[in-house]
């Protein structure tokens, strides 16, 4: 990778994993992407940033021609909690996004890096430790359209030779950026709650467990994955990757190491009936193999690093 061109910049994992990239290719080989939301002022000052709606294929073939990318990190799309909001919404934005980044990368040879989901699993996937090759039958259109997508990866690689590779993310926690409405928000959301010294209502079940993953190991799958030796890849665009998974009680449990007075009512909504429906472990085996996947953090050092890190920016006034 050379020169880089990243969708969805100013979204939760966008914010992160920019500046990453910035920092290993050189801040002027990395475009920052944004539409509606704004990018930060670091990622403002520190490289290139173009407004880009994914759904405009013209608009992105002019940026990619522009800078001479040859590599897309694709992050733009709506998560599943806003997608059940806007459905029609969220298939032509994940759909025609998609799409218009595999036809640049057919047509100019590009890399393409493609953030799939859990959700792209069903309640008839086995929950546990839940394979590689499966039954996925998705529930939301949020998942139906990150499973079309795998597909369509696959598709562009194996009739067109498009170099596309990507994960199955668990939900992502972080500090930097709150996640944009997805189901697994609730696990971030109770670290800002109990560092603001705050109850929380969670709108998952006490006992709802899901596979998650810290932002640096997020970040740290996507540039492994990204400059891997093809050659030693079995998958795609959909390897399963694990990282932790816990319960939203035991999670509050680990947050009461830190802050013991922390308070957290439960009262499920909507987004439970779609969590029900996803795996609660993940059998990674084939990342781990092919590409040397292994994540740094577990619950206790993520816990950890999440409230010293929250309780810095409250004290910087940024929370
Ligand atoms: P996010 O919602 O925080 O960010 C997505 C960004 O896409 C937002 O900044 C939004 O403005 C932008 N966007 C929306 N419509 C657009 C359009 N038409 N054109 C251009 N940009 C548009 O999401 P995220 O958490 O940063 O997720 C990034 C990617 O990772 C997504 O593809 C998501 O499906 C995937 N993913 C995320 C998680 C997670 O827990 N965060 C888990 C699995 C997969
Ligand atoms: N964290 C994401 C969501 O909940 C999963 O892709 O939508």
């Amino acid at each position: 990778m050379r020169r880089i061109l990243v969708t969805g910049a100013a979204g939760q994992i966008g914010s992160e994993l920019t500046p990453r990239l910035r920092e290993l290719y050189g801040g002027e080989n990395v475009v920052a992407t944004f539409h509606i939301k704004k990018l930060g002022e670091d990622l403002l000052s520190s490289g290139p940033c173009e407004h880009l709606d994914v759904t405009d294929a013209k608009r992105l073939r002019e940026i990619v021609e522009e800078y001479d990318i040859d590599s897309i990190f694709h992050l733009a799309a709506i998560l599943s909690a806003k997608g059940e909001q806007k459905p029609q919404l969220a298939w032509h934005v994940n759909m025609s996004g998609l799409y218009n980044v595999l036809e640049v990368a057919r047509e100019l040879e590009l890399r393409v890096f493609y953030p799939s989901s859990i959700a792209v699993f069903s309640p008839e996937t086995p929950r546990d430790m839940t394979p590689q090759l499966t039954v996925m039958r998705p529930r939301t259109i949020y998942g139906v359209t990150k499973l079309a997508g795998e597909l369509l990866c696959d598709y562009y690689h194996n009739r067109f030779g498009v170099d596309v590779r990507g994960v199955r993310y668990p939900g992502v926690i972080s500090y930097k950026t709150p996640p944009g409405g997805g189901t697994t928000d609730y696990a971030v959301e109770m670290f800002y709650a109990a560092v603001k010294g705050e109850p929380y209502t969670c709108f998952v079940r006490e006992d709802t467990v899901l596979p998650m993953i810290y932002m640096p190991d997020c970040i740290k799958a996507a540039i492994q994955l990204m400059e891997a030796d093809a050659e030693r890849l079995t998958r795609h665009a959909d390897y399963n990757l694990a990282s932790m998974s816990f319960s939203a009680g035991e999670l509050a449990e680990e947050i009461r190491k830190h802050i013991p007075d922390f308070k957290v009512v439960y009262k499920p909504d909507y987004r439970q009936r779609i969590a029900d429906t996803w795996p609660r472990s993940i059998d990674d085996s084939a990342a781990r193999r092919d590409w040397g996947w292994k994540p740094s953090y577990g619950l206790a050092e993520m816990t950890r690093d999440m409230i010293e890190n929250l309780r810095r920016r409250l004290e910087e006034g940024l929370l």
